[in-house]
């Protein structure tokens, strides 16, 4: 915005209820692209840096004050009162802007002078709340022709195809001049026929609008105050209204129901997922990526089908992502690789690894070449550099050193029911598989724990934690208490085989166990010290995953 200069205010439209959404939620709060529909409105109208920014709320107010507060803290709610129409909704919003700039030059000193007299001085940009495409550059392009033209309202409009429903632009047919909108329901059958409609996007010179604002009324078919009759007003007194023609109808779209939406909120991807494959990101399936308008890409990343990343999602170069994966605030380093995987407000290192079907909850974060491997859940865990969560695991409120390895199944066992715990596994520490680690406790560096453990006392650094029972085998169980079954047959076949039989004797053999008779070798083996306790089941190759 060098060469024009700033507007006074941007007001956005947003106190409409929005009927035809048959929603419990206003309209501008309906979200696509990551957003509630008034967001991009907002993000819109700070491109053009204006001195002020209003927004007129009256449907559902609470809620919608709250969204446009998150959205935009520095916007100024404006209240609607309970007469409706566009034209009424910038009456309260100009009344606002110019009471707050008349006791800011109050305070300053400025007793007399027409600032205090009048209030905001200079370009007023109308929006819609509900024209989620539009864009900064078509607003700034909108305001330069306005002041390059030296209008007093410049409209911005476009051509479509089924204009039903919308204010039809009514040209001089020798200048090309804006004469009046006239509104769907007040129109005539020729005014029927103008497929340039209003998109209720405006730049107004502030003393016009202020003017053409004070003589509005409601007698027209819907009974409601219009904006759009300020148009005409600045026709009688002489002063220049010209369109805008937008080339792109979808540009300057408003949402009126919720096929609008899911058009527009298609189109919108589309725009963004074109955008960031011009910007260097491989896009496999544009068609079923969606990408919301705050994700940040580096070049050479890799979206491979069905991947949604939303919120702030931020993703280095060289990861890839997909297929199949939902991504929500989620930070993606360089070179990682996170397949069919739901996750949010995560952190993945670089060349880290997740899924295929990992699911990662709020407060996970994976160090520089992790692995959170499959039906893995995490959730508010800390997981080191080179550690691996390889299979079928639970780790909530946990910290895992560097390459530490955490064997198949384990569960960090965090809540006993009223609070929650945590579980503290130091670095280059090897945990055998199914073990549940009942916090809070720690797990030293260097610490094994034995498969099967259930580990509710901490093991100091280099020491092996077992609590597994040792083993009994009841020979012979089966025969006895499962008799004719496939598995007793079984069972008696091999012990033939191993007590090396022939034929003969093993369908003997067969025979006695079906009726449950002890066999010398059961006999012999249930005798039989137990064994020492086995070695640590968990301790394979050095560096590999179970
Ligand atoms: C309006 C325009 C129409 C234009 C169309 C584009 C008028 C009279 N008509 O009609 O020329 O073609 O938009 O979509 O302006 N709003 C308020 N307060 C109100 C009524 C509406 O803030 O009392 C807000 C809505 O929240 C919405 C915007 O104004 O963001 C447009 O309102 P909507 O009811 O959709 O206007 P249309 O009848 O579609
Ligand atoms: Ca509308």
């Amino acid at each position: 915005m060098t060469e024009t200069p700033q507007p006074a205010a941007v007001i956005v439209l947003a106190a409409g209820q929005g009927t035809r959404m048959k929603s419990a939620l206003p309209k501008i709060l309906h979200p696509l692209g990551g957003k509630p529909m008034v967001g991009h409105a907002l993000t819109a109208a700070r491109e053009l840096e204006p001195l002020q920014v209003a927004v007129v709320v009256r449907h559902e107010r609470e809620l919608v004050a709250e969204a446009v507060g998150q959205l935009d803290p520095g916007a100024v709610l404006v209240d609607q009162d309970d007469i409706p129409g566009t034209g009424r909704a910038v009456q309260c919003a100009l009344a606002a802007l110019d009471s707050k700039a008349q006791a800011a030059a109050a305070a300053a000193g400025i007793a007399d002078g027409e600032i205090v007299g009048d209030g905001i001085d200079g370009a007023v940009v109308v929006v819609a709340g509900d024209v989620p495409l539009l864009d900064g550059a078509t607003l700034g392009q909108l305001l330069s022709a306005h002041h390059a033209d030296g209008n007093a309202v410049t409209v911005l409009t476009t051509e479509v195809a089924d204009a039903a429903g919308y204010g039809r632009i009514v040209r001089e047919p020798d200048t090309g001049d804006v004469l009046e909108i006239v509104e769907h329901k007040d129109a005539s059958a020729d005014q029927l026929e103008i497929r340039e409609i209003n998109s209720s996007v405006y730049v107004f010179d502030a003393a016009t609008l202020r003017r053409g604002l004070s003589g509005l009324d409601s007698r027209n078919a819907q009974g409601e105050v219009y904006l759009t009759d300020v148009i005409a007003f600045a026709r009688t007194e002489g002063l220049h209204v010209r369109a805008l023609l937008a080339d792109d109808p979808m540009l300057v779209e408003g949402v009126n129901d919720r096929v609008a939406l899911s058009v527009l909120a298609r189109e919108m991807n589309r725009r963004i997922v074109e955008e960031w494959q011009r910007a260097g990101v491989t896009v496999q399936d544009p068609a079923t990526t969606w990408i919301d308008v705050d994700v940040e890409l580096a070049p050479d990343v890799t979206l491979l089908p069905n991947t949604q990343l939303q919120g702030a999602t931020v993703v280095g170069t060289g990861a890839t992502i997909g297929p199949d994966t939902t991504l929500t605030d989620v930070e993606v380093g360089v070179g990682a690789t996170v397949v069919r995987t739901h996750g949010s407000l995560a952190v993945i290192g670089e060349g880290a690894s997740v899924g295929p079907f990992a699911y990662l909850r709020p407060g996970t974060s994976l160090g520089r070449k992790g692995k959170i491997g499959t039906f893995v859940e995490t959730k508010n865990a800390e997981i080191g550099a080179g550690s691996k969560v390889p299979h079928l695991s639970y780790v909530g409120d946990a910290t895992i050193g560097e390459h530490s390895n955490i064997g198949a199944a384990s569960v960090t066992v965090n809540y006993d029911g009223v609070h929650k715990h945590r579980t503290v596994i130091g670095s280059h520490a090897r945990t055998g598989a199914d073990n549940m680690f009942v916090a809070p406790v720690t797990v030293g560096d260097g610490a094994y724990t034995a498969a099967g453990s259930v580990i509710r006392r901490d093991v100091p650094a280099g020491a092996l934690g077992v609590t597994a029972g040792q083993q009994r085998n009841i020979e012979g169980w089966v025969a006895r208490r499962r008799p004719g079954t496939a598995a007793a047959e079984a069972a008696s076949n091999a012990q033939g085989r191993a007590a090396g039989l022939g034929d003969q004797a093993q369908r003997q053999l067969a025979q006695q166990n079906a009726t449950g008779a002890p066999t010398a070798p059961q006999a012999a083996a249930t005798q039989a010290e137990p064994a020492d306790l086995a070695p640590v089941p968990g301790a394979d190759k050095e560096g590999k995953s179970r």
